[in-house]
């Protein structure tokens, strides 16, 4: 069974599921160029269907994440009469976004190829924290009962979810409107810190360490919701928001950032951002706490872009009251597409087994054939390279900055070895050198490891298996100041632990780079520069290298350098 997920609004994105099996899955941002679009998913559908070798003949059901701007389906498939999408589910913020998308209605220019959807084919509808829920647990390989909770700023005027997970099934306990928006809240201080909205909130994550929560105590309490014993006790009556368009991507904004900066002003940015982490992280609690104990269950699954906060998961793991912690590492509005088309499977099929994810690379592969006429094209002197794990682990040891670029583009946020600029983590100064030669961004945002798998309990404390960089662990103390380019300000680290299995490549880059210093763990940021959508194609690879201060760029076996080493 193929089943087509379709997301279109904040991070639009498509994916295919085959047989209740992630097969590709992909944002249109990474084609778009324009990070966090928000338009017609056309080249991720495009993509969906090529890589798995199909045309919309053979695609059994679609799924949709009711959003925003379902008329653009309408566009996309090419649905005509009865089967056009009209019908509005949503609330004001939704309906403002919508409007902007009304243009799609019209039928796409002939230039656009838009995917004609055969009449017999269904188009399932999942409520977004729903499809939020699904991409957790059907992703969660446990089969026993979970409490799931989603969290958002806000999708369907609804901003979180408690669900009972069990069974196969997943039913919903409780939800909280808008007015208890946790994830608002702590975007209205990252506006307030001057960063967008929807986008630079691991930036106010980033910062909190810096700051101390206590010299700021109390003073936000009046700009957020409270809750207490797993109920909102206190709704927050947000002044916004506002949705604009801009290049393709919706930007949001709240009145109530103008106090949070005057209190900025006041208290300083960094004990501000402390305070608002403090914030989140208790008030999460104060949700998430009574609800295990109610469900009697130790298994709790999460998925919502509020997830994507690493040190609120660290905090939530490191409380106890959890066994089994699984994130959906696609936390955000990206990961709906694969919600949906996973929830639509399990309705068809109720007795299949739940999944589990052993990678994330679902995105577009480039061949060598293929890199080797990007760099002819460009008449760029480059060289081929045999064993070029070992070769780049070398250059990695003499503090090098490498571009490395491989196989299946990652889906999600996070880079993970596919698609990343790598440097040594064993001195101090190479994160201030990355953060100002090549990524060009504040000069306090941390870096994250990537690490062997069969070496994270030498690094981290209370490990237990993260493949995905969504949770932070505190640093084993006598490894601090081994690899200090990656350990934050408050000790703590978010990794990547890598298995050969899921990642052979570069799982032997690190193996060597270990043998030679010591330590079998690199410093591993995205493949981009600040305010770009992760690379997906060589040729943006090539910009990028030649755009900024990266040493080497390495396309599978294809090596660029600057230095001519
Ligand atoms: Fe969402």
């Amino acid at each position: 069974m193929n089943i087509l997920g379709i997301h279109i609004g904040h991070d639009s994105s498509a994916c295919l599921v085959h047989d209740g099996q992630i097969v590709a899955d992909v944002a249109e941002e990474r084609f778009t160029r324009t990070k966090h679009y928000a338009g017609a998913p056309l080249y991720s559908i495009g993509y969906c269907l090529e890589v798995c070798n199909l045309t919309m003949n053979d695609i059994d059901m679609v799924a949709v994440p009711i959003g925003g701007s379902l008329p653009a389906l309408n566009f996309l498939l090419d649905l005509k009469g009865s089967r056009q999408e009209k019908r509005s589910r949503m609330g004001r913020a939704e309906q403002s976004v919508r409007r902007l998308l009304k243009k799609l209605r019209a039928k796409p220019p002939v230039y656009i190829k838009n995917y004609p959807l055969p009449d017999s084919v269904p188009i399932v509808h999942v409520d977004h924290h729903l499809a939020h829920a699904a991409s957790a647990y059907y992703t969660s390989g446990n089969t026993e009962k979970q409490l799931i909770v989603t969290m958002d700023g806000s999708g369907g005027e609804v901003s979180t979810v408690i669900w009972r997970g069990e069974n196969g099934r997943i039913e919903p306990l409780q939800e909280f409107p808008n007015e208890g928006s946790l994830g608002w809240f702590y975007s209205n201080v990252t506006e307030a810190l001057g960063w967008w909205h929807g986008d630079g909130e691991g930036k106010t994550m980033g910062l909190a360490p810096y700051g101390d929560s206590n010299k700021a105590r109390g003073v936000l309490d009046r700009l957020c919701p409270k809750f207490s014993g797993g109920q909102l006790v206190e709704p927050m009556q947000f002044q916004g928001p506002f949705v604009w368009e801009q290049g393709g991507a919706l930007q949001w904004h709240f009145d109530d950032a103008y106090e949070i900066e005057s209190l900025i002003q006041k208290y300083g940015r960094e004990h501000i951002a402390a305070e608002a982490q403090f914030v989140l992280e208790e008030q999460t609690r104060e949700i998430i706490h009574p609800w295990l104990e109610k469900e009697k269950t130790r298994n709790l699954t999460c998925a919502g872009g509020v997830f994507l906060n690493v040190k609120l998961n660290q905090r939530i793991w490191e409380s106890g009251r959890v066994d089994r912690h699984w994130i959906y590492p696609n936390a955000g509005d990206s990961g709906l597409a694969v919600g949906a088309a996973l929830y639509a499977y399990h309705q068809a099929a109720p007795s299949a087994p739940i999944g589990s994810v052993d990678s994330l690379y679902w995105g577009p592969e480039y061949l060598e054939k293929d890199i080797e006429s990007v760099l002819k094209l460009r008449q760029l002197p480059y060289r081929r390279v045999e064993n070029v794990e070992e070769y780049v682990a070398r250059q990695l040891a003499e503090d090098k900055i490498v571009a490395w670029f491989q196989g299946r583009m990652e889906s999600g946020p996070r880079a993970l070895g596919n698609r990343s600029i790598l440097m040594s983590a064993n001195r101090k100064e190479n994160k201030d050198i990355i953060n100002a030669r090549v990524k060009f961004r504040e000069a306090f945002r941390p870096f994250c490891p990537s690490l062997l798998w069969e070496n994270r309990h030498d690094y981290l404390e209370k490990a237990r298996d993260e493949f995905f960089m969504i949770t932070s662990f505190t640093c084993k103390e006598n490894k601090r100041d081994k690899v200090p380019a990656v350990v934050h300000a408050d000790a703590t680290l978010r990794p990547h632990t890598v298995q050969k299995k899921f990642n052979p490549r570069y799982w032997a880059l690190i193996h060597e780079f270990g043998r030679l210093t010591g330590e079998p763990l690199v410093l591993n940021t995205s493949l981009n520069v600040m305010d770009e959508p992760v690379i997906n194609h060589p040729r943006e690879a090539i910009r990028c290298f030649y755009d900024n201060g990266l040493d080497l760029l390495v396309m599978d076996n294809f090596v660029l350098s600057k230095n001519h080493c």
